[in-house]
């Protein structure tokens, strides 16, 4: 068997362009505001790829970008400032911040209707309760991979490797919300290989280089690779090692291509979505 690529680079495109045609159609543009602190060079290729991203969709998008030596205070007061603002629908607040600023007092600040990254506690707190909010850029794209797929949710046995609070436990809420079987896995799990062995579907979001082998993986079974590894020499890996899983899997997204796209999708995708709730105006 020779796995399906699922083309997250397509799919994303494709997304992208269907908020584009959405915001021609709009009286006003949605305003995105990404906040960067410091110098991660990292994050600086993140905030200028989201950046470029929502203004070629048309968005209102600009980044505010705070020294390193910002104390906790001043980054709080910006994004209070932001919370007013009523040309900002969305604030994203870039991970990760300087060791001197908590990122759970950040993440707390940001007005819940402009959240969309999906962390603040009370977007979490709907999305465990089953209840309509903002959410997790990350995992919200899976779901479209998976849409993409074909792969029938109901009853699936899902298994989801990891337990962020950015990917692993909200992506867990969104397929149980879907009428999978929701199995999370982690770093202390017995037996890993045989939990990941009765997956129909499998969510990679340990962050660990290429630890899903391919015998971990039930022939036919859909994998999602959430991972982004560096190794020495600069190339992009996942956590499933991708040459094995494409013999096992029936398909499989590949790093890079796969998730990465269209986790900026989904933020234009919650921005408009913000900016359409916050006028009353169901998306
Ligand atoms: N840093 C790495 N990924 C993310 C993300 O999805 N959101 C934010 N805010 N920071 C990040």
């Amino acid at each position: 068997m020779t796995a399906h690529i699922l083309d997250g680079k397509a799919l994303g495109a494709r997304l992208r362009a269907g908020l584009a045609a959405r915001i021609t159609g709009l009286s006003f543009k949605p305003g995105l505001r990404v906040v960067r602190v410091g110098e991660d060079p990292a994050s600086g290729v993140y905030v200028r790829n989201k950046d470029r991203a929502a203004i070629e969709a048309g968005f209102d998008s600009a980044t505010v970008h705070l020294p390193e030596a910002t104390s906790e205070a001043t980054l709080l007061a910006e994004i209070a400032r932001l919370n007013t603002d009523p040309t900002v629908d969305g604030i994203l607040v870039q991970l990760p911040l300087p060791a001197h600023i908590r990122a759970e007092a950040a993440i707390a600040a940001v007005d819940p209707s402009k959240d969309v990254d999906g962390f603040h506690p009370l977007n979490a707190g709907r999305l465990a309760a089953g209840q309509p909010g903002l959410v997790p850029c990350t995992p919200r794209g899976v779901m479209h991979l998976l849409a993409e797929s074909g792969v029938a949710l109901q009853g699936a046995r899902a298994l989801v490797l990891g337990r962020s609070q950015i990917v692993g436990r909200p992506m867990a809420q969104l397929l149980l919300g879907a009428d999978c079987t929701v199995t999370i896995a982690h770093s202390r799990t017995r037996d890993l290989p045989a939990e990941c062995r009765r997956a129909e579907i499998l969510i990679a979001a340990a962050g660990r280089t290429e630890m899903v082998r391919g015998d971990w993986i039930s022939p036919g079974a859909v994998v999602i690779d959430v991972g982004i590894n560096r190794l020495a020499d600069g190339k992009l890996v996942g956590d499933v090692a991708f040459q094995e899983a494409v013999g096992h899997a029936g398909a499989i997204t590949p790093v890079p291509g796969g998730v990465g796209p269209m986790t900026i999708a989904c933020l234009l995708e919650n921005t408009l979505d913000a900016a359409l709730a916050r006028r009353g105006m169901a998306g």
